[in-house]
């Protein structure tokens, strides 16, 4: 079974979808060992509720050169083999995405390419897809490299856009609708392949 992190930096809707999906049994190939958030977040008592271990390496108060370096050895001190981002709204230290290459998803909450990279996350996105009139968007879990939102695309799921629809409401339906569906499918799918690897 591959030990995977969570990297939070919110609510952490999507971090209870995942650990839902494991307690049930839908992603048999992984286990969250780890929740680890860059600044005080409702997501860690989440972690705590499901018994899971929470960390916090806050990157404001420290910077970004110790932020990276806190980060990559709790990451390797807790034999972590996989990086789930779940709202995780720093850039990733670029040492981290070398040392984990091809094995950190993030999901997004649009149909890449549209309305991301640098300056779209959150709330943001949903009211850039409203400005802009689209009928259709949705969210996508992607590999993440070094380009922000511009790793492979691993599952994309479509939500359609109501007349009366504020940000917070479609934040929510592509919440319920998409990402908290095909994250766990995605991060199964990616702790499969490394299981397969390291067989
Ligand atoms: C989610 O909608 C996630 O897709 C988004 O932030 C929200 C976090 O909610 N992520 C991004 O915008 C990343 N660019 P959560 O903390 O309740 O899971």
């Amino acid at each position: 079974m591959v030990k995977a992190a969570v990297l939070v930096s919110g609510g952490g809707t999507n971090l209870e979808a995942l650990l839902k999906a494991e307690e049930e049994g839908r992603m048999p190939s992984l286990h969250i060992a780890l929740v680890i958030a860059d600044r005080e977040a409702y997501a860690l008592k989440r972690a705590a509720d499901h018994g899971r271990r929470g960390i916090l390496i806050e990157r404001r108060a420290i910077g970004m050169k110790r932020f990276s370096e806190e980060l990559l050895k709790t990451l390797s001190e807790n034999g972590i083999q996989m990086v789930i981002l779940a709202g995780f709204l720093s850039i990733l230290p670029e040492t981290v995405i070398e040392a984990y290459k091809d094995r950190i998803i993030n999901i997004h909450p649009s149909l890449i390419p549209s309305f991301c990279g640098k300056g779209f996350y959150g709330l943001k996105v949903h009211e850039a897809a409203l400005d802009y009139g689209v009928k259709v968007t949705g969210a996508t879990v992607h590999i993440v490299n070094e380009i922000p939102d511009g790793g492979r695309i691993l599952m994309q799921k479509a939500v359609y856009i109501e007349p009366d629809d504020t940000a917070e409401t479609l934040q929510r339906r592509v919440m319920e609708e998409a990402e908290w569906i095909i994250l766990p499918q995605a991060a199964e799918m990616i702790a499969k392949e490394i299981e397969n690897e390291s067989r």
